[in-house]
């Protein structure tokens, strides 16, 4: 990962700190996803569309690492860097099918916004079948970053002292 040592207690969107705070949110927000009848339909309709900004910063702050390894594709890189690329691309690609599906399947929060469609089975089915192989594949993407996160723990027990190392 391409970014650089943030100043001194300072949190910018790349930054090691904020993307840990950001990832911990995430983490919240992804774990009430995968059990929607434990929080009921409602929250996981606004959960499920809070995601897509979520993770849209969750890219912007590792965008310097998105475009560096798009740009060497082609070159030869080391084993883990293009698992992840691969595994990464495939994750967004299945993310966009999860919401997109689950709005086109929703019963209540795209109805209470004022669009009215008939529930369509099929993707129910989709969102269905992408929701539970997201699940397996951020399951993946957490195992593959897990040392990246311990480590900013152990250098800042309360997320808060700056942890100035590039990750993984
Ligand atoms: C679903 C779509 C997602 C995509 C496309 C995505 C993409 C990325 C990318 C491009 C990176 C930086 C490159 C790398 O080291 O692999 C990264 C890092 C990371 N992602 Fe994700 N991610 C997604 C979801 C998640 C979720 C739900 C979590 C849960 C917490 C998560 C946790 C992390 C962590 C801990 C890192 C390393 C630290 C960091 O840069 O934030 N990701 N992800
Ligand atoms: C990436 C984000 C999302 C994940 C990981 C996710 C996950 C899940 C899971 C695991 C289920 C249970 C599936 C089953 O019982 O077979 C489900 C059901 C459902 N989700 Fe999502 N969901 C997401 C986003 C959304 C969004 C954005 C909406 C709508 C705005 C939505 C609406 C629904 C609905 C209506 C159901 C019930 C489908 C049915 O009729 O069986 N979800 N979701």
């Amino acid at each position: 990962m391409t970014v650089e040592s943030p100043a001194k207690d300072s949190v910018t969107p790349r930054s090691n700190r904020f993307r840990l705070r950001w990832d911990v949110l995430q983490f919240v927000v992804f774990v009430l996803l995968t059990a929607p009848h434990a929080t009921g339909l409602p929250l996981h309709e606004w959960a499920g569309l809070a995601l897509a900004p979520i993770l849209v910063v969750h890219l912007a702050a590792n965008w310097d690492w998105i475009v560096d390894k798009t740009r060497n594709v082609f070159r030869r890189q080391p084993g883990e860097v293009r698992f992840n690329h691969i595994w990464n691309t495939l994750m967004f690609v299945v993310a966009v099918v999860a919401i997109m599906s689950g709005i086109l399947c929703s019963r209540q929060v795209v109805r209470s916004l004022g669009f009215s469609h008939p529930v369509d089975f099929f993707w129910a089915v989709v969102h269905s079948v992408s929701a539970t192989v997201l699940i397996a594949l951020v399951g993946v993407h957490l195992g593959m970053h897990f040392r990246w996160v311990i480590a900013q723990f152990r250098r800042s027990p309360r997320g808060c002292k700056p942890a100035g190392e590039d990750g993984p």
